[in-house]
């Protein structure tokens, strides 16, 4: 199967060594179901790479964009990743978790003052600072409460990974941070090394998501302590850290490549090492931010089937008790998945349709064209594979349909690490 915690066994799909049908008996369906032991593993594949190959100052993030709840960070802290948030409803999760904010990155290319505020009076490790009026209204911050904020600036290297439009963030007309190429960067740098408050450890870059392409770390580091050269020796001012980023692949399918995180770590670690001795510059401790192939495969999502329509002469429709409110990456993106019919994972799939949800739009649909078992009805348990990335946290309450639990599988024990949404929690703020 496409993830190695996935099997089969008589006929029933098996996650994280436990079986989909007795998870959706027990607490019900929709579900999402998270793999604790996989999370584990993905972050040991980094922090293992990244030490033995950067160095001991290197150091993994994990992108909670890509999937934010409190036992997550508990779990990867646990694991000794630092985290990237973008929000203060991240940061606050982290915190209430007990995670070391030290160790918090706190992105967004529009942080408001209370943003700001609440980043620098939780003790925010570190801002990745993405345009001028956010390094100003840090400076300021920093000066009223009498600190010095560390900050890296989000620099735009100039690639384009043809990757999906809304996932390529680093091509010169990004919304996100300074282009080097047109002197933004440059003078930006220039900026901060006159304010008393902040404190420019160095730089970072994020160029897109879902990539394969192995050699697109080494281009964006390439021009990267390219840059950290130029402003050596422009400003005379010499960067600590270099933060490359996250967006490594995973598969959602069989037609995805299966990636070596090692060895491509290994292949960008050589490359820094190699350049920054040809361009005369000390080596910065490197970070990255996977947030996608620490969670992604760590995630299935559990439904039970509601209605098979036939259109005759037309298309097939099986239509599940979710959809885009916890699922809205087809919508968006138009993302691939492998469905599984959980309890009837043997059977021959002959049946072609669309697998569709149950909110009031056309476009709600979970994946087009995909093969059931002839035999697909009414209460049947659909797995929905490689959804604990950017499912959970793109959830949405559209319909007024509650959000999904989120269900934890250890080995031979599962727990709610996140429980369902009432019809009360729905109505909770209304006035
Ligand atoms: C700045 C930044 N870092 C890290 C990530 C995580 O990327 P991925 O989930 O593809 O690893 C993202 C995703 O959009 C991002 O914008």
């Amino acid at each position: 199967m496409i993830c190695s915690n996935l099997e089969i066994k008589d006929g029933v799909l098996f996650f994280g060594g436990r079986s989909t049908v007795e998870l959706a008996n027990k607490y019900g369906t929709p579900i999402y179901v998270m793999d604790e032991k996989t999370v584990r593993k993905n972050c040991r594949t980094y922090l293992d790479a990244m030490r033995k190959y950067f160095g001991e100052n290197a150091k993994p993030f994990y992108a909670s964009k890509a999937c934010s709840f409190k036992k997550i960070y508990n779990i990867v802290g646990s694991e000794g990743m630092g985290v990237d948030v973008v929000s203060v409803g991240e940061i606050y999760t982290a915190k209430v978790a007990g995670y070391d904010m030290k160790n918090v990155c706190f992105h967004s290319n529009s942080k408001n003052d209370y943003d700001i505020e609440f980043a620098i009076d939780n003790g925010v490790g570190c801002f990745v600072v993405d345009n001028i009026e956010e390094l100003e209204a840090i400076d300021n911050f920093a000066a009223q409460k009498g600190i010095k904020q560390k900050i890296l600036f989000r620099i735009t290297p100039g690639i384009d990974t043809h990757t999906y439009e809304a996932v390529n963030t680093g091509k010169v007309d990004s919304k996100f941070g300074f282009p080097i190429e047109t002197g933004a960067a440059m003078e930006i740098t220039k900026i901060a090394l006159t304010k008393k408050n902040i404190d420019l450890a160095g730089f970072h870059c994020h160029v897109g998501s879902q990539l394969f392409d192995s050699d697109v770390f080494v281009r964006s580091a390439e021009i990267m302590l390219k840059f950290i050269a130029d402003v050596k020796n422009t400003l005379g001012y010499e960067a600590k850290e270099l933060d490359l980023g996250g967006g490594y692949g995973v598969r959602y399918t069989e037609k995805d490549p299966v990636l070596n995180i090692e060895e491509n770590i290994k292949q960008v670690a050589e490359y820094v090492k190699k350049l920054c001795k040809e361009l005369n510059i000390n080596e910065p401790a490197i970070s990255m931010e996977p947030g996608r192939s620490i969670v992604a495969d760590a995630g299935i999502t559990l439904y039970k089937v509601g209605n098979v329509k036939r259109i005759e002469g037309y298309k097939n429709y099986v239509a599940i008790d979710g959809g885009m409110g916890d699922n809205p990456r087809y919508a968006l993106y138009e993302s691939e998945y492998t469905v599984v019919a959980a309890d009837k994972s043997d059977e021959e799939c002959n049946f072609t349709c669309d697998l569709v949800g149950r909110f009031c739009e056309s476009g709600d649909i979970i994946q087009p064209s995909i093969k059931l078992p002839e035999s697909v009805k009414r209460g049947d348990i659909i797995a929905v594979l490689t959804t604990g990335a950017y499912n959970y946290s793109m959830a949405s309450n559209y319909n007024r349909i509650p959000k999904l639990p989120v269900i934890m599988v250890n080995g031979e024990e599962d727990y709610v690490a996140v429980k369902g949404e009432t019809l009360e929690d729905i109505i909770r703020n209304d006035m």
